[in-house]
């Protein structure tokens, strides 16, 4: 089965969805697909069904008569006859579905899966019943594959507390297009422009077809009034995306507490601590509506790459944290149609709140996936740490912490020590402290021998610093090596 050419990367899901769909033997089998919103899932579960020539049904927010009538259309167009009788409820439904799908395997897509059990609960419990032992799908050939974004709810599916724990053959997230993937779905060369792009819009490919009125930004000159045209333009449909993902994930008691949580974390406030200060909690209040947010990934939660027990919060979706750092305040002013007028205004705040914890995070995305060579061996995790340095009663911030791998009784071992700025020339300065922070380290007894020292920048390297990285082992890494070393 050939990928269309309309579908963009997405090649190992793709390779994935296929092998499931068309792997033979009797007896229907159950994958399961989650991701968030607009990342692509039903882009490519229709691209399978059509290919397959399988079933595609997308549930509605409807009761369960009404949704029941339209996967029945959607059974008979796949079988090109009508299914008879209309089906009672869910058990019939899908008994009858195993029964006709029986002389070849064929994907059967559920998408948006959710909404469906959202009025008919027992779905689950029906569905496991007819795949297991003694039911209905013992027969069949059906490859059923459940999709849908509400991610807590799709984890749930198959936890060890569902009845379809331990049921499904296939498990795959549809996750945003890379840095790299997506520069090239925009269609952007300039690693610059494809960096402050990404910033916005990140790698999720709705942003760049579905809402058509957001074509890329011609050059870096144009980005200005990209930004006032498109997702600071009312009238645009991206203006009012941050706002819809936020109500739609938070559908929770007290959503001003979830709103402020996100607010803190785009202004800057970082910890569990900071956080709880801004929002006027006791931080042992903030456990439960941060888990929530990392629940349905609209923030991540990042470890301290060199000691337990100190994560730090950032916004995981680039369009959110561009809402929350710029739009958000405001939005009423911004609404009445005066982008053009706010964005000198906001720039700053951008360059500040936004690009350079999306820089950082770019950064961190580079050194995972392309640091081996780099760092003479695959990296094992990438993040951030805070190193404390008691003597001089300072903290080291240390943006890019590259971890190797190493054994049971050996020091871990780092491999490498970095810093990431966006938006201001790096100097020698930024090398001394990173140097600093080897020695503490290495005096705190981690393995430090090999470890590069890096500077990443969006802006450039001050000629002292270009001269000491041709003398030390020094690695400088600028946006043409984050886009394409
Ligand atoms: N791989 C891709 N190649 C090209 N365009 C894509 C791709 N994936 C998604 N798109 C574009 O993004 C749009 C939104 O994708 P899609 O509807 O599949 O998202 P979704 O994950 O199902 O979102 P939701 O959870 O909101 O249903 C598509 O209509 C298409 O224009
Ligand atoms: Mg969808």
């Amino acid at each position: 089965m050939v990928k269309p050419d309309h579908v963009f990367d997405r090649d190992a899901e793709w390779a994935d969805l296929t092998a499931f769909a068309s792997r033979g033997g009797e007896g229907a089998t159950l994958g399961i697909v989650s991701g968030r919103r607009r990342h692509g899932k039903s882009y490519l579960l229709q691209a399978l069904a059509t290919v397959s020539g399988g079933v595609y049904f997308a549930a509605t927010r409807d009761t369960e008569a009404v949704s029941l009538r339209a996967f029945a259309d959607a059974l008979a167009e796949h079988t090109g006859r009508p299914v008879g009788t209309p089906f009672r409820d869910w058990s019939d439904a899908v008994s009858r579905l195993f029964e006709q799908v029986r002389d070849r395997p064929v994907p059967v897509v559920i998408d948006d899966f959710p909404f469906l059990m959202r009025s008919t609960p027992s779905l689950p419990s029906i569905l496991a019943r007819e795949l297991g032992p003694g039911g209905r799908g013992r027969g069949s050939t059906a490859r059923l594959l459940l999709c849908g974004s509400a991610l807590p709810v799709m984890r749930g599916l198959l936890g060890g507390r569902s009845p379809l724990h331990g049921r499904a053959g296939l498990e795959i997230a549809i996750r945003p297009l890379g840095y790299r993937d997506a520069a090239r779905f925009w269609g952007i060369g300039d690693p610059k422009l494809a960096a402050m792009t990404h910033a916005i819009v990140g790698g999720t490919p709705a942003y760049g077809r579905q809402f058509t009125d957001c074509a890329a930004p011609a050059s870096l000159a144009d980005f200005d009034a990209w930004v006032v045209r498109t997702v600071l333009s009312p009238a645009g449909a991206l203006f009012r995306e941050a706002r819809h993902l936020l109500a739609e994930e938070t559908t929770v008691r007290n959503p001003a507490v979830y709103h402020s949580a996100l607010a803190a974390v785009a202004e800057g406030h970082e910890t569990v601590k900071e956080i709880a200060e801004y929002v006027g909690r006791r931080p042992s209040e903030m456990g439960h509506p941060l888990g929530v947010l990392v629940d349905c990934a609209l923030l991540a939660r990042e470890p301290d790459a060199l000691r337990t027990g100190r994560p730090t919060y950032r916004i995981a979706e680039p369009l959110v944290a561009f809402y929350e750092a710029v739009m958000r305040r405001d939005w009423v002013r911004l609404e009445a149609g005066g982008g053009d007028r706010l964005w000198p205004e906001l720039r700053p705040t951008f360059e500040s709140r936004v690009m350079e914890p999306h820089f950082e995070g770019l950064c961190h995305r580079f050194a995972l996936e392309h640091g081996g060579a780099i760092f003479g061996e695959l990296p094992r995790t990438v993040g951030r740490a805070v190193v404390n340095d008691g003597e001089r009663r300072e903290r080291i911030q240390v943006d890019v912490v590259v971890m190797g791998r190493w054994g049971p009784n050996e020091r871990a071992r780092i491999l490498s020590l970095g810093q990431a700025r966006w938006g201001q020339e790096m100097d020698d300065s930024d090398v001394t402290r990173l140097g600093r922070a080897r020695d503490l380290l290495a005096a705190r007894g981690f393995d430090v021998e090999g470890c590069v020292l890096a500077c990443y920048s969006g802006t450039g390297f001050a000629e002292p610093l270009r001269a000491r990285a041709a003398a030390e082992r020094i690695e400088l890494i600028d946006l043409q090596r984050l886009y394409t070393g």
